[in-house]
C-alpha cells in the first residue's frame, strides 16, 4: 500500500467524524482505526440510523471516548456548538442522500444535522450510495449549493455498490479517502493555480513485441511529488511509464511508455506549465530497430543489440524556457553534489535535486532517499534520509519559498 501523505500529518489533528446510515458506515471504523494510531484526536457522533449498520461501541473502542448520538445528552455544554468550537473540521463520512437534503435544506433536527449549522465552511461531506442517487439531480443540485457555501467534498469513487450495481457512489477506500482529506485539509496552499507537470516512474525500451530495456524506477518518488504539490493547491499532471506503486488521487495523469513517447507528451504540456519537475528515470538508448516479431535464438550463441541514443529532454526543457521553473532529479553514487552542479548548469534548471543510489538504504525500489537540493543560486540544502513522502513536501515547499512566496 501506497501512501501519499506523511505519516506524521496526523499527530494531535482533532477531527470530529459524523456517521450517516448507510452500509460504508463500516469502512469509516477503518479510517477512524488508522487516524487514531496515527496520534489524531477523534470524536464520532452518530445519527439513529448509523446505529442500524454498526454499533456504537465499535467507535467508542477505536477511539477510547463515548460516542455521541443525542442532541440533549451533555448537561453543561451545548454539545453541538462545543462540538464544532473544539474541533478542526467534521467529517460527514459515509454521507447519504438525506443528510445532505437535509443540510442544504436547513434541518437541524438531530445533533449530527445541528452541527453543521454551527460552522459549514468546517464540515467535509464524503457521499456513498447508490449510483443514481447520486446522479439525481436534486442530490446534485444540494451538492452544489452546501459548495457554494465553503462546504467541502470527497467526490464518491466508481467500482461495486452494495446495492449489485456498478458505478460512482462507492467511499472511497483507505488510502484514497486520507490522502482526499490530505489534500483538504493542507494549509496554506501556497500553489494554487499553478499548473505542476511531473514526470515519474521508468521508461522502456522495447526490443521485440515482448522484451524491452529499461530500470528498477518504481515511480514512488514522482507520486510523492504529485501529491505534495496538490495538497498545497497545484493542479498537477503526472506524466509516467509503467509504475509498481499506485497513482495518488486527485490529479490528471498521462501514461507513456517510451522516452520518445516521454519527450512529445512532456513538450505538449511544457508551454502552460509553471514548474516542471522531471523525476522521470529515462532510459538514455534505444534499440535501433524494434523486431516486429519475437527474436529466436535460431541456435546464435551470442545477441548483439544496437543501441541508438534518446534525446535528452531535460536539456530540451533548458533551452525551451521561458518563465517555467525547471527541476531535474539526478541519481547518483559518486561525487552526488558536484555531478549535480553540472546537471544543474548544463541542462539550464533552476533547482537539480540530486538522491544517493547504491547505499541499500536510498534510492530506487525503497521508500527511503537521502537528497540534496540545489538552486541555481549556487545554494544548497543537505536533507537527510527520510521517506521519500517526508522529502517530497520539502522538496515543494523550498520550490514554492523560491519562486512563489
Ligand atoms: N533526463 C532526460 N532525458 C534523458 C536523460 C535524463 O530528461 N535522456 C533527465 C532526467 O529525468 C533527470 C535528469 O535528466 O531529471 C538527470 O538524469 P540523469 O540520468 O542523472 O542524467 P543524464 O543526463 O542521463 O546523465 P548520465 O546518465 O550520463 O549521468
Amino acid at each position: 500500500m501506497n501512501i501519499y501523505y506523511p505519516p506524521q500529518f496526523w499527530k494531535n489533528k482533532k477531527l470530529l467524524f459524523g456517521i450517516t446510515g448507510g452500509i460504508s458506515a463500516f469502512k469509516v471504523a477503518g479510517y477512524v482505526s488508522h487516524l487514531v494510531q496515527a496520534g489524531s484526536d477523534i470524536q464520532v457522533i452518530m445519527t439513529e440510523s448509523a446505529q442500524q449498520f454498526i454499533g456504537k461501541n465499535t467507535f467508542s473502542a477505536l477511539t477510547r471516548k463515548p460516542v455521541y448520538t443525542d442532541l440533549f445528552e451533555s448537561g453543561e455544554k451545548i454539545l453541538h456548538i462545543h462540538l464544532m468550537r473544539e474541533y478542526e473540521c467534521f467529517v460527514v463520512a459515509p454521507a447519504t442522500a438525506n443528510i445532505i437534503g437535509k443540510m442544504a435544506g436547513g434541518i437541524g433536527d438531530d445533533l449530527l444535522s445541528s452541527c453543521f449549522f454551527v460552522d459549514p465552511k468546517k464540515v467535509i461531506f464524503a457521499p456513498a450510495m447508490n449510483v443514481d442517487m447520486w446522479h439525481n439531480p436534486i442530490v446534485q443540485e444540494n451538492i452544489k449549493k452546501l459548495i457554494a457555501i465553503g462546504v467541502r467534498v470527497i467526490i464518491p469513487s466508481s467500482g461495486n455498490l452494495a446495492c449489485g450495481e456498478r458505478g460512482e457512489g462507492r467511499l472511497p477506500e483507505q488510502e484514497e479517502f486520507l490522502e482526499a482529506l490530505y489534500y483538504l485539509l493542507c494549509s496554506p496552499q501556497p500553489l494554487q493555480g499553478k499548473k505542476v507537470l511531473i514526470t515519474a516512474g521508468p521508461t522502456r525500451e522495447y526490443i521485440d513485441p515482448i522484451r524491452y530495456l529499461t530500470n528498477s524506477s518504481s515511480g514512488l518518488m514522482g507520486c510523492s511529488l504529485a501529491a505534495a504539490a496538490r495538497a498545497r493547491g497545484a493542479d498537477v499532471t503526472l506524466i509516467a511509464g509503467p509504475m509498481s506503486v499506485r497513482i495518488p488521487s486527485g490529479i490528471h495523469f498521462l501514461p507513456i511508455v517510451s522516452t520518445q513517447d516521454l519527450k512529445t507528451a512532456v513538450l505538449e504540456q511544457y508551454d502552460k506549465t509553471d514548474i516542471c519537475i522531471m523525476n522521470a528515470a529515462v532510459a538514455d538508448y534505444r534499440p535501433s530497430n524494434i523486431s516486429t516479431v519475437k527474436i529466436k535464438k535460431q541456435g546464435k550463441s551470442e545477441l548483439i543489440l544496437n543501441l541508438i541514443q534518446n534525446p535528452d529532454i531535460l536539456s530540451e526543457l533548458g533551452r525551451r524556457k521561458v518563465s517555467q521553473v525547471l527541476v531535474g532529479f539526478c541519481a547518483e553514487d559518486g561525487d552526488i553534489v558536484t555531478e549535480a552542479r553540472q546537471k544543474l548548469q548544463q541542462k539550464n534548471c533552476d533547482v537539480m535535486v540530486a538522491n544517493q543510489i547504491l547505499t541499500g538504504e536510498s534510492g530506487f525500489e525503497v521508500d527511503k532517499n537521502k537528497a540534496w537540493f540545489l538552486n541555481k543560486n549556487g545554494e544548497m540544502i543537505d536533507i537527510p534520509l527520510m521517506s521519500k513522502m517526508e522529502l517530497a513536501e520539502i522538496i515543494i515547499d523550498q520550490i514554492g519559498a523560491f519562486y512563489f512566496s
